[in-house]
Order: structure tokens, then sequence, then C-alpha cells
């Protein structure tokens, strides 16, 4: 990035430097400037300027030639910028700016009557819209693709046993396959999320200008049509200085990240020595310099800690936008910084995610052992008591109560206990009992709908590979 010092005998600055004697000083300069991030916006900035252009043209506002000249130089300066050529200039502030001297700078006079109609202010809302629309695009399509190895996943693990936690204690067995499809569904939802955010996202602020509207019969849905917008957004006063657009977005940003933070404890917890539930292969491990046993999930540690900055994101834009009035501030500018590094930190989580998922190996006969332990099927033996017996559930609760302190007093699992110390606590229990003690009968067992049942799970599971491969 070129620093142009400035020359005191030409005005401060070419776009509004008019009334302008002195430059900024150098602290101005650094505070004010959003080329150093908002670069990033500078395809959304051509797209922007481009049909600008072509509607100013269609109302007579710009020659034909003037037009075809803008839409070149427009062509030639994205193609500098791909190729690393283009001259970023910090005194020219930002990203229209700077697009926008370089045009004129390349096709003289015509370029000058590009802004004819609009302001930056109108001018950032659009390129920011454009840029989230995309992100949403790439995130979403992510997001499926995640869905996707977990969907596998669970197909091919839809009868695999593995313990069921709550509070991180030992529960009820569950299917691996149907662990997998919670995520499908949580990752669903931040689909969701997004799509509703894209809607509402998609209407068109170019021709707000600054904050009133134009005096200019500008074509608005041209501009929003060729924009790929639903149409032109209603009040010129809300459409500059609306960021709900990126609220949500970052909303559905840090839910999404909480979502992959949780997935990716599970992860670390799975990956350690006293789970060894998966094992996570070279491509997804660290080792450590010193201890030379270690694989250490740093990617799945990472994902978790991402979350942090983008619930920071979330809370910085909040607190950014609380307070200012209409229309416009400055204080606007810091919206970028925020949703490109929660996007880009979402994109790389989702991407370490779906890598994790595909590249683990889960050790199934390990989770079927550990499905057994800590008296993981009492629920269906109070279930058994219930439907066998006729107990009423709480009484049911508290005579399984009774049989699991036995057990654990004996160092037995519930299905290790006589049927006659089982009869002394509750003279009424059969052999029938023993058939709903084992891992394998208790998730069969579980066929209400949304439950753990292998046949469910594999019923879901192609659901979902049905819509997402
Ligand atoms: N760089 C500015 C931003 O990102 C562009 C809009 C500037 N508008 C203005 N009235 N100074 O918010």
């Amino acid at each position: 990035m070129t620093d142009t010092a400035h020359r005191p005998h030409e005005p401060a600055n070419m776009q509004w430097g008019g009334r302008f004697a002195g430059g900024p000083s150098a602290i101005m300069r650094d505070i004010n400037a959003s080329i150093g991030f908002d670069h990033r916006l500078w395809r959304q900035d051509i797209q922007g300027s481009r049909a600008h252009a072509a509607m100013l043209a269609r109302i007579g506002l710009l020659t034909p030639e003037d037009e075809h000249a803008i839409a070149t130089g427009l062509e030639a300066i994205a193609e500098e910028i791909e190729t690393g050529r283009f001259a970023f200039d910090i005194a020219l502030e930002d990203i229209h700016m700077n697009i926008e001297a370089r045009l004129t700078n390349r096709i003289g006079e015509a370029g000058k009557r590009l802004h004819t109609a609009r302001s930056r202010n109108d001018q950032v809302a659009t390129d920011f819209r454009l840029w989230v629309r995309d992100a949403i695009d790439g995130l979403t399509a992510q997001l499926s693709d995640t869905m996707l190895a977990l969907a596998r996943r669970a197909a091919a693990h839809a009868g695999d046993p593995m313990p069921g936690f709550t509070h991180l204690q030992t529960a009820q067995p569950v299917t691996f396959g149907h662990h997998m499809l919670a995520y499908v569904e949580m990752l669903d939802r931040d689909r969701g999320r997004l799509a509703d955010c894209r809607k509402r996202l998609n209407a068109c602020p170019l021709g707000s200008a600054a904050l009133a509207g134009t005096s200019f019969p500008i074509d608005r849905a041209m501009t929003a049509a060729a924009l790929g917008f639903d149409g032109p957004t209603a009040n010129s006063l809300d459409a500059v200085s609306d960021r709900d657009f990126a609220l949500e977005f970052l909303s559905a940003a840090a839910i999404g990240a909480v979502h992959l933070s949780r997935l990716a404890e599970e992860i670390v917890i799975w990956c350690s020595a006293p789970y060894r539930f998966i094992r996570l292969s070279d491509a997804f491990t660290t080792g450590s310099s010193i201890m030379p046993q270690k694989r250490n999930p740093d990617a799945a540690e990472l994902v978790r800690a991402k979350t942090g900055r983008v619930t920071g994101a979330l809370v910085a834009l909040l607190t950014v936008m609380k307070g200012l009035p209409l229309a416009y501030a400055k204080d606007m500018q810091e919206d970028k910084e925020p949703v490109f590094d929660a996007a880009g930190a979402w994109a790389l989580s989702l991407a370490a995610t779906a890598g994790m998922v595909r590249d683990m190996t889960p050790d199934t006969e390990r989770m079927r052992a550990f499905a057994g332990s800590g008296f993981a099927t009492a629920t269906d033996l109070a279930d058994w008591l219930v439907r066998v017996l006729r107990l009423p559930f709480r009484d049911a609760h508290h005579v399984t109560g009774r049989l699991v302190a036995l057990a654990e007093s004996l160092g037995l699992d519930l299905a290790g206990l006589s049927l006659a110390e089982m009869q002394a606590v509750e003279a009424g229990i059969t052999d029938d009992v023993f058939s709903v003690l084992t891992v394998d009968a208790s998730v069969a067992s579980r066929t209400s709908y949304g439950g753990t049942a292998p046949a469910n799970v594999t019923g879901q599971a192609e659901r979902w590979l049905a819509v997402l491969a």
C-alpha cells in the first residue's frame, strides 16, 4: 500500500477536498482510513459501480461512450487488483475512493461522472450487503458439506451403541449415528438462520444517496435487479444506516460457531486416553515437542476457541450500532472487520470440522463396551417394571434405584445380579427382565419418533443423505 504524503498545493482529497485547505494529520488519516481492510470489497464495489453506470446511461445521465469507458475502465481495474498490480493508497481512505480515483486516472472526465446520484453511504451499504450475501452462500455450501460428512457417518454407524451422557455422566445408551445426526439438525438450523438473514438482506440501498435520496430521475429497480436484489430499499434514511443484515449474519455465525465448538469439545473428549472413542489421523493432529507419545487434537481445540472471536464480533458490532442517530455515522466503518473476521473463522472452522468428521476412526467396540457401563440400562429396567409389572413409574424408579445400589455394593452391573437378588428387592420380577438390560436391546427399544433406535437412525440418515448427497 503506498502512503502518499499530502502536497500542500493540491486539494487534500480529490474526492471531497474542495473546501479543505490543509491535509489531514497522519493520525487523522490513519484512524479515518479503512482501505487496510475494506479492499476486500473491491469486487462488490466494481459490480455496484457498473450497475450504477449502466442505469445512469439508461436514464440519459451518462452518454453511451462515457458508460462504455467506465465499464471497460472498471474491468481493467478489476484485472489490476486481481493480479496484484493495483496501488492502494491510504490517502484515498477506502476502497470506493481508491477505485474511483483510479478510474478517473485511467479514463479521465467520464470517471468523474460516475458518482452522480449516489454517495459512499449507499455505495458502502450496497457493497457490504453484496459481500455478506456472497459469504452466506459460501458458508451455506460449507454447512451442507459438513452435514453430508456427518450424515454419512450416521448411516455407517446407525447401529453402533455409545454411552449417551447428561451432565457428562452415563445416562442411556445411544448410537453413534444418532449422535452424528444431532449435529446435522443443529447445522441445518444454522443454514436456516443464514437463509432467513439472506431474505431480509436482499434489498438494494443503492440510490438512497447520502441519506435523503436524490433529485435525479434514477431507476432504482434497475440497479437492484442488476445486482440480484429482490428490489430497492424503501426508506433512504434506513437504507444507509441499517446494519441489521450484518448483525443477523453475526448472530447466525455466533450460534453456528457455538455449535461447532460443542462438537469440537466432544472430539477432544473422545480422543482423550481415558475415552479413546475415536482416533484422528496425522492430518488433524499435532505432536508435542517434549512428550513423544502425544497426539493432540489441535484442530478441534482451535475450532472450540474460534468461537470466542465470532461471538466477540457480534458483541462488537452491536456495541458500535447502539445509540447511533440516523443516518450514517463514521462509526459504521467499524462494521466490516468483525464481519470479515467472523466469516473467515466460521469458514475455517467448518472446513476443519468436516475434515475431522471424515478423518476420524471410531472405535465401535470400545464405545459399545462403555455404553453398558455405569448402569446405563437402569431406565430400561424401570420401564420394564412399568410395562410388565404395571408399577407406577415413581415406584419403578425407586425399585431400580435400590437394585442399582445393590449391584454397586456387589461390584456388578445390573445384568450381573441374579434373579433371586432382584426378587429380594421386588418379588414380581421375572427372568424376562434380563432381555432389556443389554445395550443393544436398550437402543433398539427407543423407537419413539426422533429416538435412537438403529432403524430410526438409518431412516433419518437416509432422509438427510437424499437431501444432501
Ligand atoms: N469507508 C466508509 C465506510 O466504510 C465509506 C462511507 C463513508 N461515508 C462518509 N460519509 N464518510 O463506512
